[in-house]
């Protein structure tokens, strides 16, 4: 069974479109961002892309895509392939960007797609913390140590994650419309999280070591529902 994916997914991220909309705008801003300050690494004189836990790519930025030459979109949803296309198609294809959709398990199968696209930047779209719901789920040490493996596996690569850093309750009703929190640069996670009204205790998805020590994070908030609220966290890793 797909605990962060499939059907329920697809029904929630529908129906949460507009809730959801200031943070899929602001990862949007970060990644067109990222896109002016680095140069993704050519492929035959082309840039290319390999997402990770596309799903129909609810949150994902068509503008962002675009960019890219190619793109390999990886799920293990059935779903996720044609819902991607029908999302992100016309738009990649009016770019020129070709689009690949592929149902696997791509983070088992990390090793082989890496060395079959050899020079494809990586990113991870909001996938690694669901790791600690599936097989593993009650060996949290282990989730940890397979978290901290990937940017092992990465070293020499461009990448990029977003990824759930923590969840939970919050003490208010977010209201429907309401402005999304906004990290300051000098707030310590205590702060953040009053910020966030979060109520006590969170969940911790066990993502604080994915990226290499010293990289520069983003934090967004994700007002999930009426109640629950993700602190969502993004890094982009360079050679
Ligand atoms: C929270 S959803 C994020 C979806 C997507 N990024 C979006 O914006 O709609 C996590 C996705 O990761 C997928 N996933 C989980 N484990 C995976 C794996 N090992 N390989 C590929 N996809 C995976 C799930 O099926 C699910 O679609």
């Amino acid at each position: 069974m797909n605990l962060t994916g499939g059907i329920a997914w697809h029904w929630l991220a529908w129906r949460s479109k507009a809730r959801w909309a200031p943070t899929s705008h602001a990862i949007e801003q970060w990644l067109l961002l990222n896109a002016q300050a680095f140069k993704p690494v050519e492929v035959q004189g082309q840039p290319s892309l390999l997402l990770i836990g596309a799903s129909a790519g609810w949150m994902m930025s068509s503008q962002w895509l675009k960019q890219f030459a190619r793109v390999d979109a990886y799920d293990i949803d059935p779903l996720a392939a044609v819902l991607f296309k029908w999302r992100h198609v016309a738009a990649l294809k009016a770019a020129g960007t070709e689009l690949h959709c592929h149902t696997r398990d791509a983070l088992q199968d990390l090793p082989s797609l890496l060395s079959s696209h050899p020079k494809a930047c990586v990113f991870f779209d909001n996938v690694l913390g669901q790791l600690r719901f599936q097989n593993l789920a009650t060996d949290w040490p282990l989730v940890e140590r397979r978290l901290k493996q990937f940017k092992v596996l990465l070293k020499g690569r461009e990448w990029g994650s977003i990824h759930d850093r923590m969840s939970g309750p919050t003490t208010n009703p977010i209201e429907h419309i309401s402005d999304l929190p906004v990290r300051h640069a000098d707030w310590h996670d205590q702060k953040w999280l009053a910020q966030l009204d979060a109520q006590s205790p969170w969940l911790d998805h066990l993502t604080n070591a994915i990226f290499p020590a010293g990289l520069a994070v983003q934090d967004f908030a994700w007002n999930f529902s009426p109640n629950y609220r993700h602190w969502l966290q993004a890094g982009w890793v360079r050679p």
